[in-house]
């Protein structure tokens, strides 16, 4: 929580920055938000933004720049090739992660591919602590495999374990023995663990997957897409790192990697990405991929004025004023969530609130994607989208049966610096109302299906007219509130 205490003992994230630009928003009535989630086949990616509240699906490319960032794209240097713009944010890389080589890519999938295409051969796999959707999809396009080894305490939805996102290392040494090391691509870290709700790793943690690495002569590669968060639970719960600055422990994190790569959408809140390396001969390799899929060495497929935007928002991620907004937000919507009753992730996490769907509407079927329901169900009651974790964002097995999820999470992002107190108090009440409705809810079945990544193009409809029972027990509850 907040270094700084509230006479009243109250526990609220306190802002350290003001807000100077506005965007208005709408909020449309219950029966309007119903016709727009139908139309858009129960799916929050297909929604028109013009209908949404608060945009809670994501916080990739939405989080608010700060007035540094936006001078800084004012002085962006157009050259298509060895522009100064290119030269600052090589430098910001090298200080913050200590990495000589750096490839720029248009945003994180985009280094995923390139990373994969250079050290995926058909019949590897790639041990990580947790797949991410798109990391996961470009190591098997190139016909490897992952396996999951996160610790234990990863999967439990409530814990008090304050490093979920550790990956547990005496698997990663057992699938050495057992495949040999020939077999292994690489060994990733996620960092800020995304689909089990933002968990970081600690140092430690890191350290010791490095030494397995070298012992076995293995690559590590971090993705460091979600860095902020995780640099800042590290600071704050892991005992060796309290007295260190955010500096030294990306630092030390760089140190670890022989490839890091991340998000510009998320890491350093601007659009972009990139590949950092001390490795030459992994960076030659991926250096000639670079220039045939994302642009010339100096920009990859980045706007010079984003490039300029991400060099400050790197720096501003070494402030742990700037990084803790995040993470103090998230904790103070889940602790409210669970006085009201509601089923969430443990401890809060980083990038939003992870609602439990399993618990919350646990009389819905896996098949018939209880996070998807609750996601659609919660634009309803609140014109807030969050996104489906679960089922849904999985990938049917190759004879059509369902790759049932681990965990069904509802995904309520918080884009840094967006949204005020009395805006999550809003989604507070509106969650904490349904949840007591929550017999209401049902689910929901495909009606078009695409075959890689379905969440995002899927079309779903609801199993029985629930939805409409779900008005009509908004609008006797709120006889006039939109
Ligand atoms: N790795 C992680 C951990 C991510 O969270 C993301 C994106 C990517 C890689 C891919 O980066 O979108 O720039 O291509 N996560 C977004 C999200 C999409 O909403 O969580 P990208």
């Amino acid at each position: 929580m907040s270094k700084i205490k509230f006479f009243s003992g109250e526990k609220i994230p306190l802002e350290m920055h003001k807000v100077r630009i506005v965007q208005k928003l709408n909020l449309l009535p219950v029966e309007e938000r119903l016709k727009a989630i139908n139309e858009a086949g129960n799916n929050t990616f297909l929604l028109n933004n013009r209908d949404v509240f608060m945009d809670m699906l994501t916080d990739s490319g939405v989080n608010a720049m700060s007035d540094q960032q936006q001078a800084a794209m004012m002085i962006a240097d157009d050259s298509y090739a060895g522009s100064e713009t290119f030269t600052r944010l090589h430098s910001k890389l090298e200080d913050i992660f200590s990495t000589k080589y750096f490839l720029p890519a248009h945003q994180g999938r985009a280094c995923e591919n390139i990373i994969s295409q250079s050290l995926v051969k058909p019949g590897t796999i790639v041990p990580m602590n947790f797949h991410f959707t798109t990391s996961q999809a470009h190591i098997e396009a190139n016909g490897g495999s992952i396996i999951e080894i996160i610790g234990d305490e990863g999967l439990e939805v409530t814990s008090d374990h304050p490093f979920k996102g550790n990956m547990d290392t005496d698997k990663l040494n057992d699938i050495i023995q057992d495949k040999g090391r020939e077999k292994i691509a690489f060994v990733r870290m996620e960092a800020g663990t995304n689909l089990i709700g933002g968990q970081p790793f600690s140092l430690e943690n890191l350290k010791d997957v490095r030494r397995i690495c070298d012992e076995n002569d293995l690559l590590l590669v971090l993705d460091a897409s979600l860095l902020s968060d995780n640099l800042h639970f590290i600071k704050e719960r892991e005992e060796q790192c309290k007295d260190m600055s955010i500096r030294e422990i990306s630092r030390q994190i760089g140190a670890q990697c022989h490839i890091i790569y991340f998000s510009g959408r998320k890491l350093g809140c601007a659009r972009g990405g990139g590949i950092c390396t001390n490795d030459k001969d992994l960076y030659s390799d991926m250096r000639e991929l670079i220039t045939l899929y994302e642009g010339f060495l100096t920009y990859g497929g980045m706007s010079v004025r984003e490039m300029e935007a991400l060099t400050v928002g790197l720096e501003e991620t070494m402030d742990e004023d700037i990084i803790s907004q995040g993470p103090q937000f998230i904790s103070f919507m889940t602790d409210e969530l669970i006085k009201n009753g509601v089923p969430v992730v443990t401890p809060s996490g980083g990038l939003g609130c992870h609602i439990n769907a399993m618990e919350f509407v646990s009389h819905i079927p896996q098949e018939q994607y209880p996070a998807g329901a609750l996601a659609s169900a919660l634009f309803i009651a609140s014109g807030a989208r969050g996104m489906e974790r679960g089922t849904m964002s999985e990938q049917r097995n190759p004879d059509g049966s369902e790759t049932m999820s681990s965990m069904e999470l509802l995904r309520l992002a918080l884009p840094r610096r967006v949204f005020t107190m009395s805006q999550i108090k809003y989604a507070i009440d509106r969650i904490t109302w349904l949840y007591k409705h929550r017999e209401l809810i049902g689910g929901l079945e495909f009606v078009e299906e695409p075959k890689t990544l379905r969440f995002f193009f899927g079309r779903l409809k609801a199993v029985s007219n629930w939805q409409e029972k779900l008005v009509e027990q908004f609008r006797k509850d709120f006889p006039d509130s939109l």
